[in-house]
């Protein structure tokens, strides 16, 4: 037997029990005669000691142990003398009595504790080691507590769990596909699953009428913070149901997972807010509602700016602002910060007016065209108090809408108001069906091409697709898109109408989904899911904003595994077998 107990568990009352434990050497010292070393496993760490004056064969081991040596020791449990209240072992130790090496260790190419040494490239190469540091696996007991209440709650409410292929042929997400080549039929290709979008629906269509799964996905997409080429979604779909039903089952989970594992209540139902009031407040669809700043307007309904000979203004589809809060007295050096930060080529803005108000009254960046009045105007308009700095940005709509939204997320991120902690869900609602691609003219499904029309909207479907609302709805928190679904098309002839507006010729909506298109003349029930990011849900309640802390063995940047070091390359011999010659 390789151990009594874990390293996590000796408590005062063990005090004269013989034990065995097993685990690595965090760290060892000498002191007066005595050896002490700190073993530690997934459960904790405990203190050894060592009289290394009395028994030599002792003395010797114990002095050769490295960091990250593997160890079993046999010892008495005994009260410490000089305990430690900030570890739950440390008011014992172990006497020891007998020591193994069960196996020696190189020195770590980082230090295994919580601050490591190592950078992100490090970490992810020695991943196992970096995933013994307590505050790495911390992220994992969330991940899994997760897990297990996701699906004891969806289970409760009838939701089966059914797997679906891993193999499949192309679902459209809005990512390109990772692909497999098939052996046994060479030229052709499997997919990765997006997501098991067309397989849930088809088993609604099999009456199984509530399904979940947590299920990986495959998205071939520039890497971000949040986004993984595989990630893990909460995926579901209900038969039967209207948006309204579905909105109710899956705040009911949020607010399960907010108590069970953050001990939250939400008793009022989440705000809702539509796509329109989104973009036309915060500039972006999945608006963090932990801090203010909302957008205001000054060129709609009243235009409060233009004529006044400052062309910026003049030409700019949209002038709008925020402000901030108690920073007027900001100096130069940090408004000139705000005005790079805008200027930065992945936001792309060309600068900020700013206008505060300290005690010598209303200023601004464009005193010369505006006269004191004005400014008291837009002060007024936008509810400005002594102390506080406006910023305003002009431009195209939906451009100046984007940089100001970056603008304000980087002042919530200043101020300090984004505080972890704190969680602001809402339902964005009424988003777009399609959207259209400015170069070549063609529609986008803006969720994907089994989304519905709002029930209002259905005629227009062919003949003013621009105009259609989606019957669609995002759980957003705080500024994350944590997940997304839609009532579903159910009817063949809709679909292809569908596919129709988006370009695709019957033949080519036959050859990519005639599956789908004959199941729904099978007697298919209206039915309407979602999936949640599990990752970014996690990340989210683990205070972080990199999934990868999530993630086990994760892909950095570039898509790559440095531990595996994969995607690499296949012999000559598997190519053949495929049918295919690399370039
Ligand atoms: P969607 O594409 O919105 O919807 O995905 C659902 C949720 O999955 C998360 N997500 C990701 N997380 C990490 N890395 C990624 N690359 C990544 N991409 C998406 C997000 C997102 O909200 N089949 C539909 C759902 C449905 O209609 O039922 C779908 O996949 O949190």
């Amino acid at each position: 037997m390789y151990r009594t107990h874990t390293c996590g568990e000796l408590r005062l009352s063990d005090a004269g029990k013989t034990v065995t434990l097993s685990g690595w050497v965090q760290r060892t010292r000498d002191l007066g005669g005595m050896t002490f070393v700190d073993l530690r496993d997934r459960y904790g760490i405990t203190q050894l000691t060592f009289n290394t004056e009395s028994d030599a064969v002792l003395r010797e081991t114990a002095r050769s142990l490295g960091r990250e040596f593997v160890v079993q020791v046999a010892g008495t449990v005994m009260e410490r003398q000089s305990k430690n209240a900030n570890m739950p072992t440390g008011e014992v130790e172990i006497f020891c009595s007998a020591i193994t090496v069960l196996n020696s260790a190189k020195t770590p190419p980082f230090t295994i504790e919580e601050e490591t040494d190592g950078g992100d490239e490090l970490r992810m190469k020695y991943r196992y080691l970096d995933l013994r540091r307590a505050i790495v696996r911390k992220n994992f007991e969330l991940r899994h507590r997760m897990a297990i209440e996701v699906r004891n709650y969806l289970s409760a409410q009838n939701f089966l769990e059914v797997e679906t292929p891993v193999l499949i042929k192309s679902t459209p997400e809005g990512a390109r596909d990772f692909v497999v080549p098939s052996r046994m039929n060479q030229g052709e290709f499997y997919a990765l699953p997006q997501s098991p979008q067309t397989f849930k629906q088809l088993l609604m269509v099999a009456g199984f009428d509530r399904y979940f799964q947590l299920v990986k996905c495959f998205r071939d997409e520039d890497l971000r913070a949040d986004r993984q080429p595989e990630f893990t979604q909460i995926d579901c779909e209900m038969a039967f149901v209207e948006r309204e039903d579905i909105l109710h089952a899956f705040e009911g989970l949020a607010k399960h997972l907010f108590k069970s594992i953050l001990g939250k209540d939400f008793s009022e139902p989440f705000l809702r807010m539509s796509y329109d009031e989104a973009m036309r407040d915060y500039g972006c669809d999945k608006p963090d509602l932990r801090f203010g700043m909302r957008f205001e307007s000054l060129t709609a309904p009243v235009d409060l700016v233009r004529g006044k000979g400052f062309k910026v203004f003049d030409d700019a589809e949209l002038v709008v602002g925020i402000n901030a809060e108690g920073c007027a007295n900001w100096s130069r050096k940090q408004t000139d910060a705000l005005i790079d930060f805008v200027k930065r080529p992945q936001i792309g803005a060309t600068g900020i007016v700013f206008v505060k108000w300290t005690a010598e009254g209303v200023k601004s960046t464009v005193d010369k065209f505006y006269a004191p009045e004005q400014l008291q105007q837009w002060a007024a308009y936008f509810g400005m108090k002594q102390g506080d700095l406006l910023c305003i940005m002009a431009g195209g709509t939906d451009k100046v809408r984007k940089q100001l939204n970056e603008l304000r997320l980087h002042l919530g991120d200043l101020l300090g108001l984004r505080d972890p902690k704190v969680f602001k869900p809402l339902w964005v609602v009424d988003f777009p069906l399609l959207e259209q691609d400015v170069e070549s003219g063609r529609w986008h499904a803006m969720h994907h091409p089994f989304t519905s029309p709002i029930p209002e909207h259905t005629h227009l479907l062919e003949s003013d697709p621009g105009t259609v609302k989606a019957n669609a709805y995002d759980l957003v928190i705080n500024g994350t898109e944590i997940g997304g679904g839609s009532i579903r098309i159910h009817d063949r002839s809709m679909q292809e109408a569908m596919f129709r507006v988006l370009g695709f010729t019957d033949e080519e909506a036959r050859y990519k989904f005639g599956f789908l298109l004959d199941a729904f003349e099978y007697g298919a029930p209206p039915h309407g899911g979602a999936a949640f990011g599990f990752d970014r849900w996690v990340a989210l309640f683990g205070g972080r904003s990199d999934i990868r802390e999530f993630i086990a063995f994760p892909k950095n940047n570039a898509g790559r595994d440095v531990m595996i070091d994969a995607p690499s390359r296949i012999d000559e011999i598997q190519l053949k077998e495929l049918g295919i010659t690399v370039k």
